[in-house]
Order: structure tokens, then C-alpha cells, then sequence
């Protein structure tokens, strides 16, 4: 059995992708372990958008003008639903990102235990993506997360800071 340890150390972001798109049953499986996901309060402030239509996929690639990217043979788009985040009162934190974050992560491992690699984009145009893919206005696109079967088996070495460092 893979322990959660192996699964962190295999996951990494995937910048080159096989052609052929993941199965419906890897999405259905993955989308499950977002739905499970803990979230503030549970509030659950988000949604997902599954883009594997070419013409879709085109118009994201617009957004992320890479060469990798457009490798991709599916991607997520990740909303933040910002009229469902749990708001802390006394400094009126929004924690809808970190819900989000966790969600996704969730999404990547997920991914990673099927053998589907990921990686976070967050670098795109969001005006470009909001003209793209108009979304109401109360959720806020926050990652893109292209997926597929990676293009190589090899793992690259993990760059981390040292124990120490990040232990207070
Ligand atoms: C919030 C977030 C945003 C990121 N945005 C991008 C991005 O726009 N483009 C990209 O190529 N990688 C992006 N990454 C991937 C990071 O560069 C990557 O996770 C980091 O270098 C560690 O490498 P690893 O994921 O292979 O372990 C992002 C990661 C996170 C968590």
C-alpha cells in the first residue's frame, strides 16, 4: 500500500503531458477527494470546472501562454466562492483561499495516487480568463490545474528548505 509519505515525495508539478486524457473514472475519484476536503466551518467555498474540450482548452491556453501548458490534455479551473467563505469576525479574515488551496491539494494527490500528474498555475491573466470563461461574479478564479498521464516516469529531486529551517 502507498503510505501518504511516498505520495508527497512522488507528487511534483508535471510540466509535460501524453496526449491521451485522463479517464472518467480517475476525475470521478479525484473529484470525490475534493468534495471531502475540510473546509472552515464547512462552508465548502468553491467549485470546479473540468475543461477538456479542445476549443476550451485553447481558450485557456490564451490565458497561459506556455508551451508546456498547451501540452495538457485537460485542465481545472478552481473558483473561490466568495459568497460562501467563512469570514473570521474579529479582523474579517476571508478563508476562502485556504479552502481552496486545501481542496486542491487534495486534487493533486488524489491525481498523483492515479498516476496523473498536476501542477498549480497561478501565473495566468485572470481579466483574459474572466473574458474566456465569464463566471458569476461572486466566484474568483484561483488556480488553474492542468492534468494528464506525464510525459516521463522520471521524478525530479524534490528542492525543499532543510527541517530546521521551518521548524520555530
Ligand atoms: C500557489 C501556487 C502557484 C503556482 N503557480 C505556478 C505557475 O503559475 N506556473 C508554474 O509553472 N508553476 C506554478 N506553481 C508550481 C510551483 O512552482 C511548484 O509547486 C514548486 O516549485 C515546487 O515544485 P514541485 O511542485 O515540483 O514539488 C505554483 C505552485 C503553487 C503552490
Amino acid at each position: 500500500m502507498q503510505t501518504f509519505l511516498s505520495l508527497c515525495q512522488a507528487r511534483y508539478s508535471v510540466r509535460s503531458f501524453q496526449d491521451s486524457t485522463p479517464s472518467q473514472e480517475a476525475i470521478d475519484y479525484i473529484c470525490e477527494c475534493v468534495r471531502l476536503a475540510p473546509s472552515a466551518v464547512n462552508f465548502q467555498p468553491y467549485k470546479i470546472r473540468y475543461v477538456s474540450d479542445a476549443e476550451d482548452l485553447r481558450k485557456l491556453q490564451e490565458c497561459y501562454a506556455r508551451e508546456w501548458f498547451a501540452s495538457a490534455p485537460a485542465c481545472f479551473i478552481v473558483y473561490r466562492n466568495k459568497s460562501e467563505e467563512w469570514v473570521r469576525k474579529y479582523d474579517q479574515k476571508p478563508h476562502g483561499d485556504i479552502d481552496v488551496a486545501i481542496a486542491i491539494e487534495h486534487l493533486c494527490l488524489a491525481a498523483a495516487e492515479k498516476g496523473l500528474g498536476t501542477c498549480w498555475v497561478c501565473n495566468y491573466n485572470p481579466t483574459l480568463l474572466e473574458e474566456n470563461f465569464p463566471a458569476p461574479e461572486h466566484l474568483e478564479a484561483v488556480a488553474l490545474i492542468p492534468i494528464g498521464y506525464p510525459s516521463t516516469k522520471d521524478i525530479p529531486e524534490k528542492k525543499r528548505k532543510d527541517m530546521e529551517s521551518i521548524l520555530l
